[in-house]
C-alpha cells in the first residue's frame, strides 16, 4: 500500500493542463502515493445539478489530502440555463464547489506563499518572501447576511445598539446587512498557525493585519488574542498594522514583511496584492488547511479559452504541489521541487507567454505548459 492516498481533482478548463504538468514533476520525485481521480466542476453541475457530488465528499473522507486544479463558476441565471433540460426548472441553485469544500471540510486556514523567484521578469522586486495566513471560514464570508432585513433582526440590533437609530427611516428592503462573525477559537487558530510557521522556518516577524481602531470588537479580538499568543514565541516579533496602511506598506517596502495573518476578507485582499508583487496568477498557490484534511489549489481559475491548449503557466500548480509535500512532511522532496522551480525561472530557457509579458499565441505557445514541466524535472537532477 502506498504511504499516502491523495484525491486528484482536475476540475475544469486549464485545471487538467496544469495538473498534467504537476503530475510529471510528482512522478520524477517518486512520491510514494496513490492518486485517486475525483469529479468536480461545471460538467457535473450541468449534467447532475451538483458541482461537488457526494462521491467526491466520500473521496475527501478516504484520502489524506487533495490536489485541485481549477473550476468554472457562473452567475446564478447563467448556471441554471446551462443545466441539461431534465434538470431545468427544478429549483437547483449553483454554488461554488471550492467554497463548499472549504466549509464542509472545515478548512479553516488559507495559506498563500508569495515569494519572488529571482529572474522572473514579472517580479515587483526580487527580495520579496511573504506568507499570508488567511482565516478561511468565518468573518465577512461566513454568509450570515440579511436582505431585506427582517424586523426581528432590526429590533434586536435597535434595542441593543444606539447607533442603529440613525437608520430608523430606512425601510427593510432599502437596507442590507452582512455580518462579520469572529470566534475566539478562530482568531487563536489562525494566529497560532502564523507563529508556528514563523518559528519553524526561522521567520523574524508575524504581522497581524486588521483594523482594531475602527472595527473594535472583531479586529480587536484578533489583536488581543495575538498579543497573548505571541508571548509563547519569544523569537518572533509581533507587528500590528491596519489593513489600509498595509496596502501602502506592501507597495512601498514589501521586502520588510514575512508572515501576515488576517481575517477572511482582509486576507483575501492582501493575498491578491502580495501575489501580484511576485508575478500574479501564474505563480500564486494556496493551501486550504483544516484539523485533519487539506486541499491544495492554484489561485487562478479555469481560463476556459486556453483549456487543453497547454499554453498556461504551470508554476502556480507546481508551487501548490510543493505546499502539499510540505504538509505531508516530505520536506526534502518539497525543497527539491522548489529549487528546480527556482532554477527554471532563473534560467528562463523555457517560459510560458505570461512570463514574456505578451498575449498568448495559440499556435506558437501550444505545449509550453509541458515544456516548462519537463524543464523543472530536468532541473531536479
Ligand atoms: P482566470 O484565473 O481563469 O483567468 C484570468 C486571466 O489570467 C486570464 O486572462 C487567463 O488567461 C490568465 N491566467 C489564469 N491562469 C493562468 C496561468 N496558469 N497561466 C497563464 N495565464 C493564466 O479567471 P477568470 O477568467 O476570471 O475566470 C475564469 C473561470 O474560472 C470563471 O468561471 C471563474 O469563476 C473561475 N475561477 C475559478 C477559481 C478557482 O478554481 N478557485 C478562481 C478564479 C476564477
Ligand atoms: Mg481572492
Amino acid at each position: 500500500m502506498a504511504k499516502y492516498k491523495i484525491a486528484w481533482l482536475e476540475g475544469d478548463g486549464i485545471g487538467k493542463d496544469v495538473m498534467d504538468a504537476a503530475s510529471r514533476a510528482i512522478d520524477a520525485l517518486s512520491l510514494d502515493a496513490e492518486f485517486v481521480k475525483g469529479d468536480v466542476g461545471w460538467e457535473l453541475w450541468r449534467t447532475e445539478g451538483n458541482p461537488l457530488p457526494d462521491r467526491t465528499i466520500d473521496l475527501f473522507n478516504s484520502t489524506d489530502c487533495c490536489l485541485f486544479g481549477a473550476i468554472t463558476s457562473k452567475p446564478k441565471q447563467e448556471a441554471e440555463n446551462e443545466l441539461v433540460p431534465e434538470l431545468q426548472g427544478k429549483g437547483l441553485v449553483y454554488s461554488s464547489p471550492i467554497v463548499g469544500a472549504r466549509q464542509r471540510l472545515e478548512l479553516h486556514t488559507n495559506m498563500r506563499p508569495c515569494k519572488a523567484y529571482p529572474g522572473n521578469p514579472l517580479n515587483y522586486r526580487d527580495d520579496i518572501d511573504i506568507v499570508v495566513f488567511r482565516e478561511n471560514t468565518q468573518g465577512l464570508y461566513a454568509g450570515v447576511e440579511f436582505h431585506p432585513v427582517p424586523d426581528e433582526v432590526r429590533d434586536v440590533l435597535g434595542r441593543n445598539h444606539p447607533r442603529m437609530a440613525r437608520f430608523d427611516d430606512t425601510s427593510n428592503d432599502d437596507m442590507a446587512i452582512s455580518t462579520r462573525v469572529f470566534t475566539r477559537d478562530g482568531c487563536r487558530s489562525i494566529v497560532r498557525q502564523g507563529f508556528e510557521y514563523a518559528q519553524k522556518y526561522g521567520r523574524k516577524s508575524v504581522t497581524i493585519v486588521e483594523k482594531p481602531n475602527v472595527i473594535r470588537e472583531t479586529s480587536g479580538m484578533m489583536i488581543r488574542e495575538a498579543r497573548k499568543i505571541s508571548e509563547e514565541y519569544p523569537d518572533v516579533e509581533l507587528w500590528e498594522t491596519n489593513v489600509d496602511a498595509m496596502c501602502m506598506w506592501l507597495v512601498k517596502n514589501p521586502q520588510d514583511y514575512s508572515v501576515l495573518v488576517a481575517s477572511n476578507m482582509f486576507g483575501d485582499i492582501i493575498s491578491d496584492l502580495c501575489a501580484q508583487l511576485v508575478g500574479g496568477l501564474g505563480f500564486a498557490a494556496s493551501a486550504n488547511i483544516g484539523e485533519d484534511y487539506a486541499l491544495f489549489e492554484p489561485t487562478h481559475g479555469s481560463a476556459p479559452k486556453y483549456a487543453g491548449k497547454y499554453i498556461s503557466n504551470p508554476i502556480a500548480m507546481m508551487i501548490t504541489t510543493r505546499l502539499m509535500l510540505q504538509y505531508l512532511g516530505e520536506e526534502e522532496k518539497a525543497e527539491t521541487l522548489e529549487n528546480a522551480i527556482a532554477k527554471t525561472i532563473a534560467d528562463g530557457r523555457v517560459r510560458t507567454y505570461d512570463m514574456e509579458k505578451r498575449s498568448a499565441d495559440m499556435e506558437a505557445d501550444a505545449g509550453k505548459t509541458m515544456e516548462v514541466a519537463d524543464e523543472v524535472v530536468r532541473n531536479m537532477a
